[in-house]
């Protein structure tokens, strides 16, 4: 049977914060799936495809990685996915209430699937997507906190908007 976990999210866009987590739940998985959520109340700078497809490129060559976009609760979706658990990012302190409560509700909803954190490199400890797009936004260099095909897309998401 297949060790699988879900790593759900936004990724309104997926940084290489979220790449990090990735890749520390496949040493302990044998296949992770990222699932875009299309309903996660958040109003989005990119569509869900495009999302997904940003998430398919920028994990192409992780191993063990499968891209899927799900709608309605998660819970529900991992139970279709027969995954044993679910991976959070836990960054700074700021994040664990809203974490604890996601994962208690989670676990309220469906005692079957268990939420793992994950902490990432210190480096990503304050990055956020908002913060991401707000600096690109605004001229700034943040290479070194997305892949490159993110970069691209937030650039040319503003550049029509401000046409
Ligand atoms: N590195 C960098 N940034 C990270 C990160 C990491 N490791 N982990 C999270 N983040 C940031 C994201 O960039 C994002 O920043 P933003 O708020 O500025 O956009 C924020 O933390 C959280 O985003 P993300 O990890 O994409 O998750 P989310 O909180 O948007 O996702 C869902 C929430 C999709 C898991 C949740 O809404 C859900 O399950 N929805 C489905 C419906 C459902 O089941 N609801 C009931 C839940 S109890």
């Amino acid at each position: 049977m297949t060790n699988r976990a879900i790593y759900p999210g936004t990724f309104d866009p997926i940084t290489n914060g979220h790449i990090d987590i990735l890749k520390k739940a496949t040493e302990m998985f044998d296949e992770v799936v990222l699932g875009v959520a299309n309903n996660s109340g958040k109003d989005t700078l990119f569509s869900l495809e495009k999302r997904a497809e940003l998430c398919r490129l920028a994990t192409s060559e992780i191993e063990r990685v499968k891209v899927t976009v799900f709608e309605g609760l998660v819970v529900n979706y991992a139970k279709e996915l027969n995954a044993v658990a679910m991976i959070r990012g836990l960054r700074a302190v700021s994040d664990f209430e809203y974490e604890l409560q996601l994962a208690l509700m989670n676990k309220q909803l469906s005692t079957d699937i268990n939420t793992i954190f994950l902490v990432p490199d210190y480096k990503y400890l304050y990055l956020s997507s908002s913060l991401i797009k707000q600096i690109i936004r605004l001229g700034g260099d943040l290479k070194d906190f997305i892949p490159l095909c993110v970069e691209q897309a937030i650039k040319e998401v503003y550049k029509k908007k401000n046409q």
